[in-house]
């Protein structure tokens, strides 16, 4: 942390010699750095020499000018070392104030590095006190958060009195107050605002001394910063769940109308996911793509059972007419939903067929988006593959036949490819 001000001050001997030659010569003196030995026995008439030691400066000078001016010489000069010695203490302090900020903010921009990976709240926990034990070199640490569930982080658990940190978390979030227990042991409370704590960090001791001011000043720098985006973080995962809450309801809703189909929606999840990784997606894509696929059929909400539980060949045109249409009711009804407005042309298209012959546009080839033509793949997998109430199964081969002979027409033949080259097939069979 920096030069103690109570140590001697050091100023570069260049700076002081000049503010002391210029000085001394205005009253006719010279000035000497620790020779003042060599020049007397060679004094003119009427001058005299004198030894003054600085000692804040860790150095002595030897004076030799007028004998009597030399009291008032030596006075003036140990008066001036005195406030040269205040300023460079206060630029010692100033310079100890940068340094430590310096290392806070080295600190934030180490944090903010490692929770750049971070997704959920417990890889942000981890990357906390990962710093956190860097920054003051500790053996290790617990992090522990308290909402609707307890959650806790560990480090080196094996090396550290456990059951101790523990119950020091436990209490530091209680009392709301940071403290050291036997000079080994260091907690600090995460608080988000005044009477809003939400959890504690506890270090193990350090691997080299005890802990001191400044590792508590730093410390508290981190968890200002960690409590706040713990929080926000865990607020967004509340929100997350309550939206995949109310999508799976909806899913459930759709599969729920035809008990045969019952899963199909989270299977053309699955399928859909074997294609969009054979492509590369990145996390972000994947979860979007798998999003649309539970969400593919949610228009079907609105028809009659009749409708569904029939094959094709059986519904009168009128009804024929209707299902036709789920697609764009899909839509309408995620349309006023602005976390999904990306996955709406899946939603309209996944009927569209790569030969341009499906529904409800008739679009072809690459205009249909890329998230529908995956989704019609994994729906016409999924169909085949399942038992209806007016036919069997395919076998698992049959239905990877029946998709490439309809690759290039009703699919597109990349994804078709991608998809028998992916799929697990021992998986597929101990599910179906
Ligand atoms: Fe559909």
């Amino acid at each position: 942390m920096g030069k103690s001000i109570n140590e001697s001050v050091l100023i570069p001997a260049d700076r002081l010699r000049k503010i002391l030659y210029a000085m001394a010569g205005s009253w006719g003196f010279e000035i000497g750095f620790n020779d003042a030995a060599d020049r007397r026995g060679k004094l003119p008439l009427g001058k005299s020499t004198r030894v003054i030691e600085l000692d804040r400066f860790g150095q002595s000078i030897s004076l030799t000018g007028p004998a009597d001016l030399m009291d008032r010489m030596a006075d003036s000069i140990v008066q001036l070392a005195d406030t040269i010695s205040e300023q460079e203490r206060e630029n010692l302090s100033l310079t100890e104030e940068i340094v430590e900020r310096y290392q806070q903010l080295s600190l934030l921009f180490d944090m903010s590095d490692r929770l750049g990976a971070a997704r959920d709240n417990q890889s942000r926990m981890k990357a906390i006190l990962e710093t956190a034990i860097d920054a003051v070199g500790a053996e290790g640490g617990c992090l522990m958060i308290k909402g609707s569930q307890e959650q806790w982080c560990w480090i080196n658990r094996e090396k550290l009195e456990s059951e101790k940190l523990a119950r020091l978390a436990s209490k530091t979030m209680d009392h709301r107050k940071h403290s050291v227990e036997e000079n080994r042991h260091c907690a600090l409370p995460l608080t988000v605002s005044l009477g809003n704590t939400i959890g504690s960090l506890v270090l193990g001791p350090k691997t080299k001394a005890v802990y001191r001011s400044g590792d508590i000043k730093i410390l508290s720098t981190l968890v200002a910063y960690a409590a706040l985006l713990l929080e926000s973080g865990r607020l967004y995962e509340d929100l997350e769940s309550l939206f995949f809450s109310t999508i799976k309801s909806m899913i459930e809703a759709v599969d729920a109308k035809d008990p045969s189909t019952r899963g199909h929606s989270e299977r053309v999840r699955r399928y859909s996911h074997i294609i969009g990784e054979g492509l590369g997606f990145k996390p972000d894509e994947l979860k979007s793509l798998e999003l649309a696929a539970l969400l593919h059929d949610v228009g079907k909400i609105g028809l009659p059972d009749i409708i569904l539980n029939n094959e094709k060949e059986y519904l009168s045109e009128n009804q024929w007419e209707l299902v036709r249409m789920h697609p764009e009711i899909g839509v309408a009804i995620l349309s006023h939903v602005a976390q999904l407005k990306s996955i709406l042309p899946a939603i309209g298209q996944h009927h569209e067929r790569f030969d341009g012959q499906g529904y409800p546009n008739g679009i072809d080839g690459e205009n249909i988006t890329l998230f529908a033509r995956i989704i019609a793949v994994a729906d016409s997998f999924d169909a085949m593959t399942m038992n209806r109430t007016y036919r069997s199964r395919f076998s698992l081969d049959k239905a990877l036949s029946e998709l490439s002979q309809n690759s290039g027409s009703q699919f597109d033949p990349q994804l078709v490819n991608l998809f028998i080259a992916n799929i697990n097939k021992t998986e597929i069979m101990l599910d179906v």
